[in-house]
């Protein structure tokens, strides 16, 4: 899908007031991501951490939850930003979440330019994967 340039601007604009809903006490580092929906919902979410650090939140998952609630579809195109509005490269565990719901060909706004999951997560095990095994583990 061709996303606008507009349309990455709206983006841009969802992630960064997502961001100012942060809770953050631990890192002081907030965070805002914000997703386009193949059906043009844009879905968003903060990071919300915890005093149990490990047990912290991460914008994505926050976003990802919104994009399954309001009646899932897959992810065409995602923004993430930090406090400042830059770009925020996704973790590990994020770009897994990702995956699942937009595939390689996700369109990502970084801090290089557009790019696609496929660069970030290349190589990506995802539902295709146990698809192919379901069938033959005894
Ligand atoms: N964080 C995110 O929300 N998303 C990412 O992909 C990277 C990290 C948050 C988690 C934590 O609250 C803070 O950034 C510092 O790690």
């Amino acid at each position: 899908m061709n996303v606008s340039e507009q349309t990455w601007d709206r983006l841009h604009d969802a992630a960064v007031e997502a961001m100012r809903h942060a809770y953050c006490p631990y890192s002081h580092f907030s965070v805002g991501a914000a997703g386009l929906a193949e059906d043009g919902r844009i879905v968003t979410g903060c990071n919300v951490e915890n005093a149990s650090l490990g047990v912290t939140l991460c914008a994505e998952c926050g976003m990802i939850s919104e994009l399954v609630k309001t009646g899932g579809g897959r992810l065409v195109a995602f923004a993430c930003v930090d406090q400042d509005g830059h770009a925020c490269s996704p973790c590990g565990r994020c770009r897994q979440l990702l995956y699942e719901h937009g595939g390689s060909s996700l369109q990502m706004a970084m801090s290089g330019g557009i790019t696609t999951l496929a660069a970030y997560l290349p190589d990506a095990f995802g539902p295709e994967n146990l698809e192919e095994k379901k069938h033959t583990c005894k």
